[in-house]
């Protein structure tokens, strides 16, 4: 197999040329496990099979997390540890191995069950329809960006109200995410010329908000998510300061850019898709499956690493101790062992075994919200839509870990919503 690897893991190879799908395709059927060698990134076994990524997602013991799970390039990776304040010493569940993980883990997954995630629905609701009646406006139709105007405003909402971020806030956290995700993107990245110092500014912002938060909630908990955070004990004793607000920040990064990459992403394949958006707008049964099938074809965490603790042997490759590995989920969604037409967009998929959410002990925290989340918006555009088609290029962020598109211009109609048909005489 004739790759370094480099178009796999570089931010601008993604922006530049989208996300490598031909080549992942020639790497499952030839080389799964593929040693790769990029220039200025550490050497990493490519991991592209649907089967593999599982077999390795449930030996935790074996596959760690602890030493870092995004691919990045070295001297950015360098930057980040050399701080030893802000998030060099913030220390986050994503990157906990077993047995700390689970006593991390306990401390919210309450909070994110099915059954506990309903007493948000009135919230997700809410924000999907006053989003889809701000697009409406007083015309009805017009153009938007569907990434920033609607995709990103979602689960801005929904994340700040469970973590306590006053509303007047929500722009700074929105930039501040953007700024620590997308920091190899020339449109969303820190200004400063210096790397090392930007981003310890950025910590220190980040700090600053969620320690208000944190303030706050110790000094009157509710019964909210920022309460159970603030005022967490971990086997019995207070969590440290720094594992809290890496909870904080954990949980917004992670449910962000996602949510709104699978939704801008999700917006995309309908408009290329428009009969998979009529078949949804006359049978809302497929609403559960459309927002898994959104998911599994947009991918929004592209790629997981992990070192290997100790030798082990992959389809005949010999991993050694010490190595990394990188899972490429987005591999695994179009796998064709797994999935029937895995490059055509189908919202009744089923089954629908994908990986966008991972598996096994990192499983995302935050899936039942992000199906509700979903769901909640696809329903009212599905109501609401007369139409709504590309106008204009989409662009890609520059990122390789969480992808996605950052710009999504859209041309639209909207119908007025069944409480103002209610309200119309
Ligand atoms: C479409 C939206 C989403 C996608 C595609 C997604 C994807 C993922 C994936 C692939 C992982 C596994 C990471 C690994 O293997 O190490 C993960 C973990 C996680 N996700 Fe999500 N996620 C989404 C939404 C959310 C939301 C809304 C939240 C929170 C409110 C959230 C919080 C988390 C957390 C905290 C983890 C770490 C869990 C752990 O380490 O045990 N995610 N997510």
């Amino acid at each position: 197999m004739n790759t370094d690897g480099l178009d796999l893991v570089s931010s601008h190879a993604y922006a530049d040329k989208g996300v490598p799908h031909e080549l992942w395709t020639q790497m499952r059927a030839e080389a799964p496990v593929h040693y790769c060698t990029p220039k200025g990134f550490d050497p990493f076994w490519a991991i592209t099979r649907h089967a593999d990524i599982c077999e390795i997602s449930k030996q935790p013991e074996i596959f760690s997390s602890a030493t870092g799970i995004a691919m990045i390039a070295k001297a950015q990776d360098e930057a980040i540890r050399q701080q030893n304040q802000g998030f060099g010493a913030m220390r986050v569940l994503i990157e906990m191995d077993p047995p700390e993980h689970r006593s991390y883990r306990a401390v919210t997954s309450p909070v994110f069950t099915p059954r506990a995630i309903k007493a948000m629905d009135e919230v997700i609701e809410t924000s999907a329809r006053e989003i889809v009646d701000r697009l409406a406006g007083e015309t009805r139709e017009g153009e938007c960006d569907f990434a920033n105007d609607v995709a990103a405003a979602h689960p801005l909402r929904i994340l700040s109200t469970m973590l306590g971020v006053p509303r007047e806030s929500e722009p700074d956290i929105l930039r501040l995410t953007n700024e620590l995700f997308a920091s190899d993107d020339p449109d969303l990245q820190r200004e400063g010329e210096d790397r090392n110092a930007s981003l310890a500014a950025l910590g220190m912002e980040l700090y600053q908000l969620f320690d208000k938060v944190i303030q706050d909630r110790r000094s009157n908990p509710r019964d909210d998510l920022a309460s159970l955070l603030a005022n967490a004990q971990i086997d019995g004793e207070s969590m440290p300061m720094m594992e809290t607000l890496g909870y904080f920040l954990i949980t917004f990064t992670a449910g962000h850019d996602t949510t709104k990459n699978s939704l801008v992403g999700g917006m995309k394949a309908f408009a290329e898709n428009p009969d998979q958006f009529e078949k949804l707008k006359k049978d809302r049964t497929l609403l559960d499956s459309a927002v898994e099938e959104v998911v599994r074809w947009t991918t929004p965490v592209n790629h997981m690493k992990r070192r290997v603790m100790q030798d082990y042997e992959l389809r005949g490759q010999k991993l050694r101790a010490g190595d990394w590995l990188v899972m490429f989920y987005a591999s695994a969604n179009r796998d064709e062992e797994v999935f029937e037409a895995p490059f055509e967009f189908r919202i009744g998929r089923n089954p629908n075994r994908h990986l966008g959410f991972g598996i096994g002990e990192h499983f995302c925290l935050g899936a039942n919200l992000a199906r509700r989340s979903q769901r909640a918006l696809l329903a009212e555009l599905a109501d609401r839509v007369e139409y709504m088609e590309l106008a204009g290029e989409a662009e890609q962020i520059h990122s390789a870990f969480v992808v996605g598109l950052k710009k999504l211009p859209m041309r639209y109609k909207i119908r007025p919503s069944s409480n103002e048909n209610q309200a119309t005489p």
